[in-house]
């Protein structure tokens, strides 16, 4: 921190508060609280659609609100036709990520309640974009492989239905019970950069799309959300177990980071890590999962003995999706299909706030420059 010119420079807004939040806690020993309950106490209990309930509403549903809920989520699903052809027309050479946040910002086009931007205009919003933004992933992954693009199924759970419309077959037990616990765990972290993103752009009283689509932008970078996908590009990098303290160690001697290991805010194990790693434990029957995990362990010892530091809920999750037959350019748009719940509840939390989310700088440039006109520069 530098104290010249009367004003405190904290690179990287590193344990800067920038707002007060009663949506989740991140805890620096380890543990992640969404509106005051702890994430392991929800896990293996809850639907993602009650936690994206949870959210929203600040509380937990009751069976009627929650079918209800169901209901409300099931029913929004479904795209307006421009979008579904607009997806279908993308360029394949564009990244799915890129395609996702072009599509939320075209979405806004197609808002049945156009320009109302009450406070119960904005909730309905919250769940319709909880709702379409999970179908935007499908539809881009089925039209990528030239499959039929699939309407959701009212008997279905939302978790389940994403998974079925993802890969065209109904998830069996396992995939639900995984599909479920993934979505939990990714669906809030507190000010982390992408809901910050989000939040920056709601305090203009700008609209929800445009929120969203600046956390999409900011999840995409490979030190938030993109690295998942680098993480499943060093798993096939790296051939045998033998090669795991070889290659960590060339990373570390390169100075380059390790992806899917470290955290700006946990100084001890993130919270999510043991609940993905049982994850991809259920899946350990088949072989890639089973090799893919032993390599992550071996991985996981190495770059604690070397760098003192713990993996990430990215680290994990790549092999999760991985098993469940997601390609990893997909991994990314999985994170925020989850996300977007916290996105959303963040948004609605930041207009309630109502201020300006704006911080200054420290000016090192120069002053007093000479101005040279154009023809003798
Ligand atoms: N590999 C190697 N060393 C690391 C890593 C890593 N992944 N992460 C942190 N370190 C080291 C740093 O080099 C530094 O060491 P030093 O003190 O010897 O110089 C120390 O740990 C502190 O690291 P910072 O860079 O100060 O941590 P910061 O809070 O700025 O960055 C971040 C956090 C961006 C997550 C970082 O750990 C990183 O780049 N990780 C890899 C990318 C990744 O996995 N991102 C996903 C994060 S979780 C999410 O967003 C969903």
């Amino acid at each position: 921190m530098s104290e010249e010119d009367g004003k405190a420079v904290v690179r990287g807004l590193r344990d800067v508060a920038a707002a007060e939040s009663r949506i989740s806690y991140v805890d620096p020993n380890g543990a992640l609280y969404y509106l005051g309950y702890n994430i392991d106490d929800l896990v293996e209990r809850v639907t993602y659609s009650e936690v994206a309930y949870l959210l929203v509403h600040q509380k937990l549903p009751n069976q009627q609100e929650l079918d209800k809920f169901r209901i409300e989520l099931v029913s929004e699903m479904k795209l307006p036709d421009p979008i579904v052809e607009s997806i279908k027309a993308a360029s394949l050479n564009c990244p799915p990520m890129d395609v996702l946040r072009t599509e939320v910002s075209h979405l806004g086009e197609y808002d049945p309640e156009g320009r109302d931007f009450s406070a119960a205009a904005n909730t309905r919003r919250a769940s319709r974009l909880i709702a379409q933004l999970p179908t935007m992933v499908a539809t881009l992954y089925r039209s990528r492989r030239y499959q039929p693009i699939l309407a959701p199924r009212r008997k279905f759970d939302f978790a389940q239905n994403f998974l079925y419309m993802l890969k065209g077959a109904i998830p069996n037990e396992k995939e639900t019970k995984v599909m479920q616990r993934f979505m939990v765990l990714h669906a809030d972290h507190g000010f982390n950069a992408s809901t910050f993103a989000a939040r920056v752009t709601a305090s203009t009283n700008s609209d929800m799309y445009s929120a969203v689509t600046s956390a999409i932008g900011t999840l995409k970078g490979p030190l938030h959300g993109g690295a998942s996908e680098k993480v499943m590009e060093m798993l096939d990098d790296i051939y045998l177990e033998e090669e795991v303290e070889e290659y960590v160690q060339g990373l570390l001697d390169d100075k380059k980071k390790i992806m899917g290991f470290g955290h700006r805010v946990y100084k001890a194990q993130d919270p999510r890590t043991k609940h993905l790693r049982g994850i991809v434990e259920d899946f350990c029957h088949s072989f890639r999962t089973s090799d893919l995990y032993d390599k992550c362990k071996m991985i996981e010892n190495v770059v604690y003995e070397r760098k003192k530091i713990y993996p990430n809920v990215d680290f994990y999750a790549a092999v999760a999706m991985d098993a469940l037959g997601i390609s990893k350019e997909f991994f990314p748009l999985f994170f925020a299909s989850s996300r977007i719940s916290g996105w959303v509840a963040h948004v609605l939390e930041q207009y309630e706030d109502a201020v300006l989310l704006r911080p200054s700088s420290k000016y090192v440039g120069e002053f007093g420059r000479p101005f040279i006109p154009l023809e003798n520069r």
